[in-house]
């Protein structure tokens, strides 16, 4: 635990995995913590209130709204849709080949707002299709609109005034140019979504399945809480929060399988029997890939892409760790530094995806704390594990592959609202030769 100060107010920041965890879960049960007012305020003028910034009843209708959604049981159905989105980044590396230098980043980003975009608003995954809800998904306008919006995140969380977006600065202007982008994007869905959660359905005969079926659609029939306005803002939050996150976890897993041969192999001679199997990456091939999954965990640990995102305070004088922390205190916590805790994970800095899988079943009794702890622990986990196994599965099948930059990909990281490789990961592919002399079609997942 230990203190840096932001202008004259102290924030206390917890490094250690199982004080994180027990900190946070326990102090928001009993009331002692609370999610932090400034970042609350910073969350819900991205553009209106969200999970993110609510609490109480505000936050729960709206979790309780969204968690059946991102069951793993409901996102099984979508298992054929990622596989089609994955293909398409094998397709792209297929085209670069033979050994081109791709920055893997933004086809992972590409890849994770294909699929959020499909899952939510109905949007088809692959790209050389329509949908007609609305305009188009317009891949780098949208990211470019994203990133705005959380940089002004950021500039609020660290102190900047709500009222300044009204001022004339370009920070202002590039603000409401972001909003304007998303909300003409997401409007024409989001009233549709409305509409066909009332009575009358005769005039909307030509909607098309895929949007019918999207978690838009359900959530407004079945929440009426929900309004345009706030429909708008859990779009934006989901959009924002379901791509960047994985996207930049995958670049990091690339990364570190390049660099350790051995897990590679391993990871390869997995995927390949189960490849014989089933002939694909399906639901049922899924079960055999705990490995996968363990290396998406261990990548996590290392390179735990939300730490630092969040912070709570201190509604009364509470003991951390036998310090009394005065009322009004900020807690925030590095889960870049808990997850190289020697006391808990053994040898921190090797890439050991073994660490997470006992014997008997698949989770180990490590603490994972990536994805948040209490309540707010991340909605999309399940998506976000089930879409980087299937595309690192995918490219394990395809490709053998090494780092450009070699290590220093995975040293120079860089954090904005995440942590992400500064260089965007570029990785030279190359097919493998079993592949090469007998191209086979893309299977269907
Ligand atoms: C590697 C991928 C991901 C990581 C590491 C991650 C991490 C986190 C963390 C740490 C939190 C808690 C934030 C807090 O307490 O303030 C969170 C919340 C959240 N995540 Fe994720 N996330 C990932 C992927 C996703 C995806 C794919 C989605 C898409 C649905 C998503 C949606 C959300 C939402 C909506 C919340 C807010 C939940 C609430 O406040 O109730 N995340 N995530």
């Amino acid at each position: 635990m230990y203190v840096i100060w932001n202008g004259n107010n102290p924030v206390v920041i917890l490094s250690k995995p199982k004080i994180i965890e027990n900190t946070i879960v326990n102090g928001m049960k009993d009331g002692s913590l609370i999610r932090s007012e400034q970042l609350r305020k910073a969350w819900n003028d991205i553009t209106s209130p969200i999970l993110l910034g609510e609490i109480g009843t505000e936050w729960q209708w709206r979790r309780k709204a969204w968690n059946p959604e991102f069951s793993s049981s409901s996102l099984s159905k979508y298992v054929e849709m990622i596989s089609l989105a994955c293909e398409q980044v094998i397709e792209t590396l297929k085209e670069a080949a033979p050994p081109k230098e791709v920055e893997v980043d933004p086809l992972f980003v590409e890849l994770t707002m294909r699929v959020i975009s499909c899952l939510v608003l109905g949007i088809p995954a692959d790209r050389n299709s329509t949908s007609h809800e609305g305009p188009p998904l317009e891949v780098l306008k949208l990211y470019e609109a994203m990133s705005i919006l959380g940089y002004r995140f950021l500039r609020q969380a660290t102190g900047e005034k709500i009222w300044m977006k009204y001022l004339p600065t370009k920070n202002s202007r590039d603000y409401w140019a972001a909003r304007r982008c998303l909300e003409e994007f997401l409007t024409p869905r989001v009233d549709l979504a409305l509409r066909l959660g009332e009575q009358n359905k005769t005039d909307l005969l030509q909607v098309s399945p895929l949007f019918q079926e999207s978690m838009l659609v359900k959530i407004a029939a079945k929440e009426p809480k929900y309004n345009r306005e706030t429909l708008i803002a859990e779009s934006v939050e989901l959009l924002i929060a379901g791509t960047d996150t994985t996207a930049h976890t995958l670049s990091f897993a690339v990364g570190e399988l390049s660099l350790n041969k051995r897990v590679f192999q391993q990871a390869r001679d997995i995927v390949d029997s189960s490849w014989q199997s089933f002939g694909c990456i399906n639901t049922e091939s899924l079960k055999e890939l705990a490995y996968i999954r363990a290396i998406i965990k261990e990548t996590l640990r290392l390179y735990s892409v939300a730490s630092g995102s969040t912070s709570l305070e201190t509604q009364r004088d509470t003991v951390i760790e036998g310090q009394v922390i005065p009322r009004g205190t900020r807690i925030s916590w590095s889960m870049l530094a808990a997850g190289r805790d020697p006391e808990i994970y053994a040898n921190p800095e090797e890439f050991l995806p073994e660490r997470w899988l006992d014997k008997s079943k698949e989770t180990s009794s490590l603490p994972m704390i990536d994805f948040g702890s209490g309540p707010h622990r991340c909605l999309g986990e399940h998506l976000s594990m089930l879409e980087a196994t299937m595309m690192l599965a995918l490219l394990l099948h395809y490709f053998d592959w090494d780092l450009v930059n070699g290590r220093s990909s995975l040293e120079q990281l860089q954090q904005n609202l995440l942590i992400y490789p500064s260089d965007k990961m570029p990785v030279r592919f190359r097919l493998r030769n079993s592949l090469t002399s007998n191209l086979e079609p893309m299977s269907k997942g």
